[in-house]
């Protein structure tokens, strides 16, 4: 482990996308590739946390010197989390789900020749985020989420800060013109209790290692009892 400013601390960091089946071979998932949230772990970790990683099927290899929680669907992801806590911080970055298929079959569908498509139905998964942020005990210090919108970023996302309950969110616009999901760089404002913070910007790199810095800052803060 490092000598940083995070040395000592835990740090959960969820990330990449959820994968929630459908059958045995086919599942629902989307677009993240998981850049960002592996670009958080590896500059936590560069300034000395214990990391745990819990990652979807993401499309980037997982940073080394982490603690790698591999999980597909929303509801392993939220067991993986619970599993890891008690924690100082926790970063979700995943892009969870929303909802599982609730008549997910157990062996693999098949045509049946009546020209009749199957009809799926869908249950909602749990929120991670949410959960975590309203924990009465073991709540971590610092809990920060990731808000992608299409518009009206910073309303939104100021909104989504307090009816989940997390300490900062970290909002971005992933119209698809910004080629922001699934590309190298990212353009975020940081919204806490105080405000919203424009970055310029960055390379996700650059917004991570930014980003692990303000949490160092945050739980340097934090006085221990
Ligand atoms: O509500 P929305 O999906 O936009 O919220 C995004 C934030 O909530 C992200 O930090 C994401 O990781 C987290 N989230 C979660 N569990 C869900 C849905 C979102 O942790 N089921």
């Amino acid at each position: 482990l490092g000598d940083g400013p995070l040395k000592g601390r835990h740090v959960i960091v969820t990330s990449g996308p959820t994968h929630e089946p459908i059958d045995p071979v086919r599942y629902i998932a989307n677009r993240s590739s998981g850049a960002q949230g592996t670009a958080l772990a590896a500059a936590l970790r560069d300034l000395g946390a214990r990391v745990s990683f819990v990652t979807g099927p993401a499309s980037v290899p997982p940073p080394q010197g982490v603690s790698v929680i591999p999980v597909e669907t929303a509801a392993e992801m939220l067991a993986a989390v619970k599993a890891a806590l008690p924690a100082e911080a926790a970063v979700f970055a995943a892009a969870v789900a929303d909802w599982r298929v609730a008549n997910a079959s157990g062996s693999k569908m098949k045509k049946d020749g009546s020209g009749k498509a199957p009809a799926l139905e869908f249950a909602e998964n749990p929120d991670i985020l949410a959960t975590v942020s309203q924990m009465k005990a073991g709540r971590p210090a610092l809990v920060v989420g990731f808000a992608a919108e299409t518009d009206d970023v910073v309303a939104h996302a100021t909104a989504k800060r307090k009816r989940k309950g997390c300490d900062w969110i970290v909002a971005n616009d992933v119209r698809p013109a910004t080629g922001i999901m699934g590309g190298a760089e990212n353009a975020v404002t940081v919204i806490d209790a105080t405000g919203a913070e424009d970055w310029p910007r960055l390379s996700k790199d650059e917004v991570a290692r930014r980003l692990a810095a303000r949490i160092a800052a945050a739980l340097g803060r934090v006085v221990e009892v």
